[in-house]
This record gives structure tokens, C-alpha cells and sequence, in this order.
């Protein structure tokens, strides 16, 4: 049921410290300072010999897997390649042994998902599902897999199997990592960080009343960019998914360093930049970004963690959402860019849930 919820998607959004919770319940060990998972039906060793991870999926699945590469790659060490599963299916390409292929899937019926896992399988490689469903046709194909426990979303846009998503991956990371380099301490600090994270969402929901305002101030744009850096690079592609999936504007993800390289033509006065821009490595990069766009007259919305001057200048809007790690911005700042989409949806007059030309699940290629 809606519980009180205009839209299953606002609901869904909603849920997520919960989900969070939930994707994480009994699989945080701090004797070990690690992560445990049931179904992996893999033995230590077999894991440990792993030297590549393939991580596949469509659409918002896909989104995770870029997070995926980024946390697999800080934490474990082990290099990760992320492909669409439509194209992974048809491709051929050369896959060395040890190689581990994990299929990221809400529904578990993704007709492509299915396909590129089935084939890689046969061809003698280990298959895991990143499910939500339990029992779907994706988790009964893989060797094992892991469940995201989200609970039932309805929405045809997804929102919480996302953020579950990327939990997942973090935690899985912290296994691979432990198996290998990482020590017990920073274990155990990832360990504490990930226990905060459903606070943090909650914190970053508070924005909806802003989120509102805001949208309603552009809710009539033809075009939006969406543009971040390293971990939030493969926020901005989720959050220009959103935009275009419910109010059929259409957006556009970048690394906001490409900007220079062909899509800052698009900025005038009725294109909208959303900055994703929590504190990080590549913070300054981005904040000079932001000026270039601000320069060639495009309204600028940011998505910061930092009460600023520099950015209050620079942006028309300032969207805040609380300090993480950064392997956790993706989670928290995906918040504020879902809510973006739902609210100018809903004033466009759109049906969020049910939105025109797709289906909660595409079992068809
Ligand atoms: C976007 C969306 C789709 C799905 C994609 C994969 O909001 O819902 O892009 O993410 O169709 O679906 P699953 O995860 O069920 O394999």
C-alpha cells in the first residue's frame, strides 16, 4: 500500500535508511572486520584466486555497476570491468580465467541480464546475481548470489533496489579487500562508516521541501546536464536516467571534466547544470567547472556537503546533503536527484509510477 504516499516512487525514496538496514542486517562481522554473505557457494580459496570481476546489468543496475568498478577497485584491488548486459551477450570478448561475473539486477528477469550471464556461464566462468527478487530467473541461473532485501519495489523507476545496490557492493568490496591487502583496521572503520549510512540518508531526505522549490523553478526546461567526478560520475548518469525515465526531459549524464570536450556547447540560459559536488578528491575540478558553466549563462544547481561561500556565488541553487566517505556519496547524493525527478514529474503532470513506453521489468531484449 502508498501509506499515506502520493506515488509508490515517493514511498520508495522514502524507504530507503530502511532498506539500507536491511541490506546490511547480519552481514557486517566486526570480529573479523569484514562482510559475510550466504549464498556465494564459493569456497575461500576460490574466491581469493579471483583476478577480474565483470560486473553487468541495464539501465539503473548498470549505474551500480560503474559504483561497483569504483569500490572494487579502491578496496580490493582487483580490476573490474563494467558492461552493459545487452551488449556483453553478443560481444565475444576474451575473458580470462578467474574471472568472476556478477549480474546486478532488481527484478532478476532482465531479459539481457539473463542472456549475458547464461552465456558467460557457459563458457565455464562463475556467475553471481545482485537480485532483489528472490527466486527470479536470474537468481535461480547464477552459482549464488546476493540478496538485496529491499522489499518490493513497485515504482517503475528505481530508487531503493539502487541504493541497496550500491550498498551491496560496498560490502562486498570490504569482503574482497579483506581476503587480500586491507587490514583490520580499515575494515573496521569501513565497517563503522556503512553502520552511519542509514542516518546520513535519513539527513539527506530533509531536503525534499528544498528539492520542491527547486523544482518547481525548472520544472519547464526542454534539457538538463548532470555532471560529477569520480564517485559521483555515475551519480550523474543515474540522475539524468531519472529526469528523462518519469518527466521526459531530456538529460544528459557527464564526468563533469568532459565539459570541455564537446557538451558545454549545450549551456545557455534555459539548460540547467546540476553539480554533484559532496567534498572529495576532485573538488576544486569541479567547483571550476561549475564556473565555466555559471560564465556561459546556464543556471546551476549543486549538490554539496559544505556550507560555502564559493559555491553560494557560483550556484543559483545549493542542495545539501550530509558529509560521507566518499565511496558512500553515491548512496546520499543519488537522494536529492531522485526527489529532483519525482517532484518535477509530478508538475509536469506526469504518472511517476507508470511512466510511458516502459515496463518494471524488460523481459524482452
Ligand atoms: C531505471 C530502471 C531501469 C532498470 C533496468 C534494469 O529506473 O528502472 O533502467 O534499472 O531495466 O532492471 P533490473 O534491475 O530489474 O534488471
Amino acid at each position: 500500500s502508498l501509506n499515506g504516499y502520493e506515488h509508490y516512487m515517493l514511498k520508495e525514496i522514502h524507504e530507503q535508511p530502511d532498506s539500507l538496514r536491511n541490506a546490511m542486517r547480519g552481514r557486517l562481522n566486526d570480529e573479523d572486520a569484514t562482510a559475510v554473505f550466504g549464498g556465494l557457494n564459493l569456497t575461500p580459496q576460490q574466491l581469493r584466486g579471483v583476478e577480474r570481476i565483470i560486473l553487468t546489468g541495464c539501465g539503473t543496475s548498470w549505474h551500480s555497476a560503474l559504483v561497483g568498478e569504483y569500490m572494487i577497485e579502491e578496496f580490493a584491488r582487483i580490476p573490474v570491468c563494467v558492461e552493459y548486459a545487452s551488449e556483453l551477450r553478443y560481444r565475444n570478448p576474451p575473458i580470462e580465467n578467474n574471472t568472476l561475473v556478477f549480474g546486478i539486477t532488481q527484478s532478476g528477469e532482465t531479459a539481457d541480464t539473463l542472456a549475458a550471464l547464461n552465456e558467460t556461464k557457459r563458457k565455464g566462468h562463475r556467475t553471481l546475481a545482485l537480485c532483489n527478487v528472490v527466486g527470479s530467473s536470474i537468481a535461480q541461473a547464477a552459482d549464488g548470489g546476493v540478496y538485496l532485501h529491499a522489499g518490493p519495489e513497485i515504482g517503475v523507476a528505481s530508487t531503493k533496489a539502487y541504493s541497496s545496490q550500491c550498498c551491496v557492493l560496498a560490502m562486498l568490496s570490504l569482503y574482497f579487500g579483506r581476503m587480500r591487502h586491507m587490514s583490520f583496521e580499515s575494515g573496521g572503520r569501513i565497517i563503522e562508516e556503512l553502520r552511519r549510512l542509514p542516518a546520513a540518508v535519513e539527513q539527506a531526505l530533509t531536503c525534499d521541501s528544498e528539492v520542491r522549490r527547486i523544482a518547481a523553478k525548472y520544472a519547464d526546461a526542454s534539457n538538463f546536464l548532470y555532471l560529477g567526478r569520480r564517485y559521483n560520475f555515475p551519480t550523474a548518469l543515474e540522475g539524468a536516467l531519472k529526469l528523462k525515465e518519469i518527466s521526459y526531459i531530456h538529460a544528459e549524464g557527464y564526468p563533469a571534466a568532459e565539459m570541455k570536450h564537446g557538451p558545454i556547447a549545450l549551456v545557455d540560459e534555459h539548460t540547467p547544470s546540476v553539480f554533484i559536488m559532496p567534498r572529495g578528491t576532485t573538488y576544486d575540478k569541479v567547483m571550476s567547472n561549475m564556473e565555466e558553466v555559471k560564465a556561459r549563462g546556464g543556471p546551476v544547481i549543486a549538490v554539496a556537503s559544505h556550507e560555502e561561500a564559493q559555491i553560494r556565488r557560483i550556484a543559483d541553487e545549493v542542495i545539501m546533503i550530509p558529509e560521507v566517505p566518499e565511496f558512500l556519496q553515491p548512496i546520499v547524493s543519488a537522494i536529492p536527484l531522485q526527489l529532483l525527478s519525482y517532484h518535477i514529474a509530478v508538475l509536469r503532470g506526469c504518472d511517476v509510477d507508470k511512466p510511458r513506453n516502459l515496463a518494471k521489468s524488460v523481459t524482452v531484449e
